[in-house]
């Protein structure tokens, strides 16, 4: 049979890149490429116990749902959300099958074919996949450490004519970038000036390594709800780095009206998310010491990074910035190296990362990476950064062969 794919199929198409990192899986690689938490940190216990009490509650965790979500678990992240200068309550929120499906949702809601959507460069890579699934016109705008160029966003506001702004603007995937309190400042009320809607994606916020109060910057939803006159900013937060990924629970806060909408375009999607999960989580939060845990979970990780930070500063051939929470390091190569060459010969060496190039929407950065610090055992750190140096050292000599050729 002659399948007739839709274009929006077509869009999906895998790339090389992909193709390279699907054979590091299972083999005795060490992954830096994935997103992945570590897994030896999940609340096992806690989530067993939880979900335990969600079903012998009712048999109602079993039951189609809201397509909201969860009353109960609404209301406690709304306080959640509160405490965190983003007052809302439950009638501006919907449960998401994680923070990707919240992207997904507003962007479905929003875009024509066509229609201008701002990012960074680089941005996370499945909102690249979403703003090309629903065929959007995706236009970057420059960014420093601080985040985006002020100037940059308003010539590019002024000439796309964007319906959406889409950031990550703490602990970026995958720069680890985190904006400063005047680039957050001006990009809100840039976007105020020109009638764009901010889509906040922070699923990073709360691995934060520094623990002095009032050591970062506001969220730009925060922002925006002190600047009065409605919200500009829908923001959405998950579960998945501060609990775990598999309970597929995400959120999105935004005016009422907005998120009305994403949930009559979710009740198309999958008529609600996992009802059981939701009330597990909500038994969860009840019990069980969240703060306490995503304290842990930050300190683990930020040793972990300065392991890897220290392996990198120690050896000297690359450029990065010390992240101040999150799960990545992006780094930066002198000399002209492109990364998605160097990835194969990586990965014979027994090491993988994700090239720089696929997170940009235009004008890539061929000689950056993404290297994640939360998945791998520590231990394996040294390992891992020296298998890199040694990948380099045959890139080198291969580049050097090519040019006496
Ligand atoms: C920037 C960013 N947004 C959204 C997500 C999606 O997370 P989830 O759907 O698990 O909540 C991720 C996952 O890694 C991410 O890095």
């Amino acid at each position: 049979m002659n399948i007739q794919y839709s274009e929006t199929a077509g869009s999906l198409g895998s790339s090389a890149v992909r193709d390279i990192l699907k054979v590091t899986q299972g083999k005795e690689i060490i992954s830096l490429a994935g997103g992945l938490p570590g897994e030896e940190l999940f609340p096992v216990e806690a989530v067993r116990e939880a979900y335990s009490r969600a079903l012998s509650g009712s048999a109602a965790a079993l039951q189609y749902g809201l397509t909201e979500g969860y009353l109960p678990l609404r209301e406690a992240v709304a306080a959640r959300m509160t405490g965190q200068g983003i007052a809302c309550s439950a009638d501006e929120m919907l449960l998401t099958t994680g923070s990707q499906q919240a992207i997904d949702l507003l962007c479905r809601i929003l875009l024509d074919p066509g229609d201008a959507v701002l990012v960074e460069a680089p941005t996370y890579l499945a909102a690249l996949q979403v703003l090309g699934s629903y065929r959007a016109a995706v236009h970057t705008v420059a960014s420093d450490d601080d985040g985006m160029l002020p100037e940059h966003l308003e010539e590019q506001l002024r000439t796309h004519r964007p319906k959406l702004l889409y950031a990550v603007p703490t602990f970026n995937n995958p720069s680890g970038a985190t904006w400063s309190r005047e680039r957050r400042e001006k990009t809100v009320a840039l976007c105020r000036k020109y009638g764009v809607l901010i889509l906040e994606d922070n699923p990073y916020g709360e691995i934060a390594f520094d623990e002095t109060p009032g050591a970062y910057p506001p969220t730009l939803a925060a922002i925006d709800r002190e600047a009065g006159n409605g919200p500009c900013v829908v923001y959405t937060g998950t579960f998945s780095k501060i609990v775990a990924p598999a309970l597929r629970t995400g959120w999105a806060v935004g005016p009422q009206e907005i998120i009305r909408v994403m949930a009559k375009a979710k009740q198309a999607a999958d008529l609600h998310s996992s009802a059981i999960d939701q009330r597990a989580l909500h038994e969860l939060l009840l019990s069980f010491d969240l703060e306490g845990h995503i304290r842990l979970v930050s300190r683990e990780y930020y040793s972990r990074m300065k392991r890897l930070s220290g392996e990198l500063t120690a050896r000297g051939w690359c450029d990065f910035r010390e992240p101040r929470g999150g799960m990545f390091l992006w780094l930066k190569l002198p000399g002209g190296v492109e990364t998605s060459r160097l990835l194969p010969l990586a990965v014979e060496q027994g090491v993988a990362f994700v090239p720089g190039e696929v997170f940009y929407a235009t004008s890539p950065l061929t000689s950056a990476m993404r290297l994640n610090y939360t998945h791998t055992p520590p231990a394996q750190i040294p390992l891992a950064v020296q298998r890199l140096e040694q990948a380099l050292a045959r890139y080198e000599a291969s580049r050097q062969s090519l040019q006496l050729s």
